[in-house]
């Protein structure tokens, strides 16, 4: 059966990763920002694994944009409605009184699912009795693979940019953080500085791909080399794959897992999230050997139990989608691509043409701000439109101060709206 995505079709309309509604301060009623303020020195309770977290760039932004009433490509989640055939396979499931706990790694027959889709869709032959744990979304799959697999002290390599969380999940580890750099235009790496980067403390590197914030999609070539780092000097590969289907201009997407040698230290990360658009469902997936397996499913049963009953029921609807259904993701995204970097283009600002997921970054340079943070509060404030300030991706700002990141999963009306405010303001 093909099951098209509710993507509207190109007529189709706007908010960030994650939207603010459920911010403490934003939503409070006025008055208790006044509260948070009192209450803001006692550092006594603020444990000093938290020390350093700061608080994200895009959550600053996402305010002001509201407050400014700017169309916001700045989170990325959709604007439009999750897929009419998985909504009713929810609701269907909670009729049917999936409401009590799972088995905490997994709803038996949504694991079953998963392992039929890898073994369909990259001949990957996975035990869902000990090679799968079930998680609340990619964001717990990383943070529970990390703490099962790093001790403190531990060195962690991290492509830069990179997607914001890596940096608390490794802080939350103990764990030292090691960066090879992207470099554009084409966000490659070198490979001698990812040599370099390995040493005898290294436990793991972390690799996104398709790649937020650069549209990146690693060739087999780029994988191949880093899998066989990874066996030279004894270290995991844990990868987040949340954007596996959505790629464009015939770029493959090669889980490492696949590699030959990489079947048992590869750590696979992924979700419904992107893919079925169902951001707030909170249900993703760990890949791993059976003892990694072993240890994610201790760290994942004592952070949250289990992912929502119900809806890993409904996950066994949605990955049992066929090949149309990830083709027609990527044409509609390709589509959405293409509307927003005209928008972008014709306002002046430079693309870096994404080969993957659904971000563009853009080098703003030539405005002439003193940096991206600026620049994006001038976007908010003077064209009513929201992004992400590109030094949110970087380990100091300095290096993110000539870019900024636009989503564009979002309905076309809404990126046609966007593209029409840069042109009036630009
Ligand atoms: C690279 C990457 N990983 C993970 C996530 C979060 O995924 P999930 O919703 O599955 O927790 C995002 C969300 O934007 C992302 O861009």
């Amino acid at each position: 059966m093909s099951q098209s995505l509710s993507l509207p079709r190109p007529s189709a309309q706007a908010a960030s990763e994650r939207p603010v509604s459920g911010d403490p301060i934003a939503d409070s009623p006025r008055g208790s920002e006044s509260v948070v303020r009192a209450y803001s020195g006692r550092s006594q309770f603020r444990s000093a694994r938290t020390a350093e977290f700061t608080e994200s760039v895009i959550r600053e932004m996402s305010r002001l944009a509201m407050k400014h009433n700017a169309v916001n490509l700045a989170q990325g989640f959709p604007d439009f409605p999750a897929p009419a055939f998985l909504k009713q396979a929810a609701a269907d499931a909670i009729a049917a009184e999936f409401n009590q706990y799972p088995i905490t790694w997994g709803v038996p027959a949504f694991r079953d699912a998963i392992a039929r889709k890898y073994k369909a869709v990259y001949d990957l032959d996975i035990d869902p009795a000990r090679e799968i744990t079930v998680v609340c979304g990619s964001t717990e799959g990383m943070i529970a693979s990390l703490l099962a697999t790093v001790n403190e002290g531990d060195e962690v390599i991290v492509f830069e940019p990179y997607y914001e969380n890596y940096h608390p999940d490794l802080q939350l580890c103990g764990a030292s953080r090691k960066l090879v750099t992207l470099t554009p235009p084409d966000w490659t790496f070198d490979r001698e500085e990812l040599r370099r980067a390995f040493s005898s403390k290294t436990k793991a590197i972390i690799l996104n791909t398709p790649n937020n914030p650069t549209g990146r999609v690693f060739t087999r070539a780029e994988i191949e080399f880093i899998a066989n780092l990874c066996i030279e000097h004894d270290a995991l590969c844990i990868t987040d794959e949340i954007y596996e289907h959505i790629v464009y201009d015939g770029n493959v997407h090669v889980p490492v897992m696949t590699i030959p040698g990489m079947r048992q230290r590869a750590v696979l990360v992924n979700s419904m999230s992107k893919t079925y658009s169902v951001t707030g469902w909170r249900v993703g997936w760990v890949l791993a050997a059976p003892d990694l397996t072993d240890s994610i499913r201790k760290v994942h049963d004592f952070l949250t139990v289990g992912a929502a009953t119900p809806l890993q029921h409904a996950g066994i609807t949605a990955l049992a989608a066929d090949s149309a259904f990830y083709d027609h993701l990527s044409i509609e995204y390709g589509a959405r691509r293409q509307l927003l970097t005209d928008g972008l283009e014709a306002a002046g600002f430079e693309c870096f043409r994404p080969r993957g997921a659904y971000y563009v970054m853009t080098n703003i340079e030539k405005f002439g701000f003193a940096n991206d943070v600026e620049f994006v509060r001038h976007l908010i404030e003077h064209a009513g439109v929201a992004a992400v300030p590109g030094s949110s991706f970087f380990s100091r700002p300095e290096l993110g101060k000539n870019y900024v990141r636009f989503c564009f999963c979002k309905k076309p009306e809404t990126l046609a709206a966007a593209s029409e405010r840069l042109r009036k303001a630009f």
